[in-house]
């Protein structure tokens, strides 16, 4: 049996808790709260699928065992590739957990081996802006080491990002008072993707979206510099803001996924039941037509989150839409649109209106300026786009399935 102890810092404090400990057996697990934190009712993750109580949660089968509001704070695909390649092997799943660093996790969750927090757990290690060439040098080391996997036929190989779960290079940097996640293009990229997903982010904040602030570093390669939205400068530290991403709104598992579960509307319905404003119901409804809009169907659910702020969870500012590079805008999306599944028909994505607190009518006018963004976005693609980029990215565009 593994286990490892679960800190948490308390949403808007400094104070680090053992929120408290996960054991895994064969690939099950058990999750109990610490009894200190239980006597002082303190404020939880996900009291929905995990309620506060002095009982184990036991029998728990997702994600090898792990509780999705605790998979969050897991590395993810690239975060795995660096730990494995340190080992010389592949990890379990809490021993990719235990092994990743606490200070770069998202939200507010760390792991440890002891009962109690380490002094200053997850304060250190945040490397500066200036090492940006060095990471990308690491990064391209790293990547050297794997094939290529483009081999049968490009365009499928290309699909595999997501399947991958987010196992391009990436790392957080502080620059200043602020955290920044750093996404270089990969050597494995026949294509600046980087620069594809700044023009389309840079777009929709263009648009009004709320959307993590990016810029693009243009160094011996380009890198996507996107703001971290779960992290806060206090006093010279980094206060960190709860996530929960909607794979664990969803209780969906990565590896095996039960696809019929990513469902927008879903992620509507979860939102609800943790009272996020119904304002954020409305721009989780503009997004997915966003995506639609400049194709990007890498829109799964680890790519959608809800951050707690001012007491309140609220959906987190837009991150990861990347139009696809098919070189045709797709026809369906990640996840389900409608009632009639992922693909994008107007008459699907209307279908679910009412669990965005949409009438049909409403629905219907943020199609409409959504697909009338299409002209613009084409003029903001020419401004900060070129060659095969600008010509994938233009194909991608499917704003006619939202007026078909
Ligand atoms: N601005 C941000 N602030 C905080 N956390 C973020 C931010 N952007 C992304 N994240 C977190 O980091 C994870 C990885 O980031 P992202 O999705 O951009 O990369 P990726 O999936 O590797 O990208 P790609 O699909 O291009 O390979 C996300 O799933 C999310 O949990
Ligand atoms: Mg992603």
């Amino acid at each position: 049996m593994a286990s490892a102890y679960i800190y948490m810092q308390l949403p808007e404090s400094d104070e680090v808790v053992t929120l408290g400990r996960l054991d895994i057996n064969r690939g099950i697990g058990a999750f109990v709260y610490s009894p200190t934190y239980v006597n002082q009712r303190g404020w939880v993750p996900d009291p929905i699928r995990y309620p506060l109580r002095g009982e184990f949660h036991e029998g728990i089968t997702t994600n090898s065992g792990i509780p999705g509001f605790i998979r969050d704070a897991a590395p993810d695909g690239w975060g795995q590739r660096v730990l494995a390649k340190a080992a010389g092997s592949d990890l379990d799943a809490i021993g990719y957990l235990m092994k990743s660093t606490n200070h770069d996790r998202t939200g507010n969750l760390m792991v440890g081996t002891t009962k109690t927090p380490p002094r200053g757990v997850g304060q250190a290690g945040m490397a500066n802006i200036t090492s940006l060439e060095d990471f990308i040098a690491f990064a391209d080391n790293i990547q050297s080491q794997f094939p290529r996997q483009i081999d049968v036929v490009a365009r499928q190989a290309l699909r595999q990002r997501s399947s991958l779960g987010g196992a391009r290079p990436k790392c957080t940097l502080r620059r200043g008072e602020q955290l920044i996640l750093a996404k270089p293009r990969d050597r494995h990229d026949d294509f600046d993707v980087p620069a594809m997903e700044y023009a389309c982010m840079s777009f929709a904040q263009v648009k009004g979206l709320n959307v993590a602030k990016v810029e693009l570093h243009r160094g011996s390669k380009n890198v996507l510099l996107v703001d971290r939205f779960d992290r806060i400068a206090q006093d010279g530290r980094f206060r960190r803001i709860p996530m929960l991403s909607a794979l664990t709104l969803l209780d969906s598992d990565w590896q095996a996924p039960e696809r019929n579960r990513w469902r927008y509307a879903a992620v509507a319905d979860e939102m609800r039941r943790r009272q996020v404003p119904l304002s954020d119901l409305h721009e989780l409804y503009k997004r997915m037509c966003f995506n639609a809009l400049v194709g990007n169907d890498d829109d799964h659910p680890k790519n959608h989150a809800i951050i707690w702020q001012g007491n309140a969870w609220r959906l987190s500012p837009m991150y990861d839409v990347v139009p696809t590079l098919d070189g045709e805008s797709p026809a369906s999306l990640s996840m389900e649109v409608g009632s009639s599944g992922r693909r994008v028909t107007r008459e699907n994505m209307l279908s679910h209106a009412k669990h965005f607190d949409l009438s049909i009518e409403q629905a219907e006018s943020v199609l409409d300026e959504v697909a009338g963004w299409e002209a613009e976005l084409i003029t903001h693609y020419q401004q900060h786009l070129a060659g095969d980029e600008l010509m994938l990215a233009s194909q991608a565009i499917g704003a006619f399935r939202l007026r078909e």
